[in-house]
């Protein structure tokens, strides 16, 4: 990825600390500006329709049909609850969303309970839950690979023994370096709003995604630390990760 995407995310998705000092108010404003930017461009990158039959068809492919319809389902970092509804429309039963985001739970309608925590302490009591799905949240985490090894051991934390994971994360494989060129392209995203979308929540969440992107050996060795895969696929900007408890 170049270096013309604009770097104001320092600290990205991390809620304001107080602090009286005008510097640290002004990082907080400017960190809170970041973040209401992404998630407007966030809303207007996919309409809900198309991101709910977006994870329906990866669910399926990651074998979702498969799975009983009861289990006790978490999304992790479910953002406007999109996949909790995907989730829904499968015939799933039991299922809840943890988000930091209060605005993006907000916006969520269905049957799952949402609770606005920190990934990083999930709210829940040892060994209690099925699965635990993330799509497109480890990359927002501040600091690998602290937060990252914090995360996994929480979710290992609540995970019944017979329980599974799976995560789906951006990863830079050449069609990503594909479609990070075109970013960069400002006729391009004049054209799109789609790309103008995705470029603006790239430029956004700049700090944790470089980090995240670079960082693909530590990341892989982070979680087999916590999971055995049963699935594990690269395609289309994508790293498919499915395990199981180790
Ligand atoms: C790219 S969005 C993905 C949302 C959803 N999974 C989806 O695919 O539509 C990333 C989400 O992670 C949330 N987030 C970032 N850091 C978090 C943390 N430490 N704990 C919980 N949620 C977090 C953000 O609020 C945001 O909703």
């Amino acid at each position: 990825m170049g270096n013309s995407f604009g770097s104001r995310a320092d600290n990205f998705m991390q809620p304001a600390q107080t602090n009286n000092s005008d510097a640290s108010r002004d990082q907080n404003q400017s960190n809170n500006d970041s973040l209401a930017v992404w998630e407007a461009a966030y809303l207007r990158f996919e309409t809900p329709a198309q991101e709910i039959q977006k994870f329906e068809t990866r669910l399926k492919k990651l074998g979702a049909e498969d799975w009983p319809r009861d289990i006790e389902i978490v999304e992790l970092f479910c953002g406007r609850g999109n996949g909790l509804r995907a989730l829904h429309n499968l015939g799933f039963t039991h299922l809840e969303g943890v988000d930091l985001s209060s605005r993006l739970i907000g916006e969520y309608q269905g049957p799952a309970r949402c609770q606005v925590a920190d990934c990083r302490k999930l709210p829940f009591e040892n060994e209690c839950k099925d699965m635990l799905i993330v799509q497109g949240g480890l990359h927002h985490l501040p600091t690998l690979p602290q937060d990252l090894e914090q995360t996994f051991a929480e979710m290992k934390r609540v995970l019944r023994k017979t329980g599974q994971v799976l995560f789906v994360e951006p990863w830079l494989t050449p069609f990503l370096k594909i479609v990070h060129a075109v970013c960069e392209n400002s006729l391009a995203r004049r054209v799109s709003p789609k790309l103008d979308a995705l470029a603006t929540m790239i430029e956004n969440e700049r700090t944790t995604y470089e980090q995240w992107l670079s960082q693909p050996q530590i990341i892989s060795d982070i979680a087999r630390i916590y999971f055995t895969p049963t699935h594990e696929s690269f395609e289309w900007g994508k790293w498919n990760f499915v395990g199981i408890p180790r």
